[in-house]
């Protein structure tokens, strides 16, 4: 009842850029004996796009159940905009966080519309008995909750496919749907699990141009995605989560550059890397080459 919004106010988002949104603090996970997440501290600030990266079973997915409500973290604390969350994801949504799944959650029997409508029913003021009642209340909360349906079926680019059933899309059509319904919640900060698994590389692309809408419409974003060139083309700020802990975060070419994230994902560090007796070699076929060329070295090549 205290979640109720009507639909002209119903961005639980807007917020000044450069607020922390999302600020988690030691949030550990475990499983029995197994600790998937382990003393994650974790900011996402408003008009960010930050990215979560990581090998298979890094504990990512589950650093996003503990920030939607769906896993209670073993300890830590989850503060959405100064408050700390519910524990229960419905109230993590009307808070102010969607999110989409790694595997694709949609209501297979409904129609592309009635997908994004569910997705409303945290920001509609309506309840239960106005809507078995059909009162004019109802119906009027109904209209307007269909053409914000549409609106966000347009921004993502389905809209010509409303009335088809959700099944029938195609798989990155699917991923696109979800992203619709996340938003009809009017989140102030979005997570995507993989959004772009599956997809091929323009479908990808689209992604990343819906991403950056996204935040352009106030909507700050935190992504998980295995595909490197989406997420440093994307992100302001990379995590890098290695067996439950945060190993190394920064920009793009931070993470990139650091030689712990390449170990993690390739293995040992420096297993392929030449050794001293190569790199002499290679240093002395040079100097030979500069020696044997007419051209005086430099001179050519000066820009
Ligand atoms: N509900 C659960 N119960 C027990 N173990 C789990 C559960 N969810 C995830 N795990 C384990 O936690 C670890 C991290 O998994 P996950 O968060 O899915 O990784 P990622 O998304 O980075 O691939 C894995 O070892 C996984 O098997
Ligand atoms: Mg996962």
């Amino acid at each position: 009842m205290t979640t109720d919004t009507t639909t002209k106010d119903a961005t639980a988002g807007a917020s000044a850029p450069g607020e922390v949104v999302l600020d988690a603090r030691g949030v550990t996970m475990r499983f029995g004996g197994l600790t998937a997440v382990r003393n994650v501290d974790f900011t996402v600030k408003s008009g960010e796009i930050v990215g979560l990266i990581g090998p298979n079973g890094a504990g990512k997915t589950t650093f996003f159940n503990c920030l939607t409500g769906l896993y209670i973290p073993t300890e830590g604390e989850v503060r959405y905009k100064g408050n700390v969350l519910p524990p229960k994801s419905y109230k993590v949504t009307a808070a102010g966080i969607a999110r989409t799944f790694q595997n694709i959650r949609l209501f297979a029997n409904m129609t592309v519309l009635e997908n994004v409508l569910v997705g409303r029913h945290t920001r509609t003021k309506e309840g239960l008995w106005s809507a078995l009642l059909r009162g004019p209340g109802f119906h009027k909360a109904e209209a307007a909750s269909r053409e914000r349906a549409m609106e966000l079926l347009e921004f993502v680019g389905l809209a010509g496919k409303a009335d088809h059933l959700a099944r029938n899309l195609p798989y990155g059509e699917q991923r696109k749907l979800e992203i619709a319904r996340a938003l009809a919640s009017e989140p102030g900060l979005l997570l995507l699990d993989e959004p772009t698994a599956g997809m091929n590389p323009q479908e990808t692309r689209a992604t990343e141009e819906l991403v950056f809408a996204i935040r352009d419409k106030g909507i700050a974003v935190l992504v998980i995605e295995h595909d490197m060139r989406f997420i440093f083309n994307l992100c302001d700020r990379v995590a890098v989560l290695v067996q439950g802990e945060k190993l190394v975060e920064g920009d793009s070419a931070t993470v990139q550059g650091d030689e712990r994230v390449i170990a993690a994902y390739l293995g040992e560090p420096f297993e392929d890397a030449p050794g001293d007796e190569e790199v002499a070699e290679v240093e002395a076929a040079e100097a030979q080459a500069e020696t044997t060329t007419d051209a005086a070295p430099g001179k050519e090549n000066d820009r």
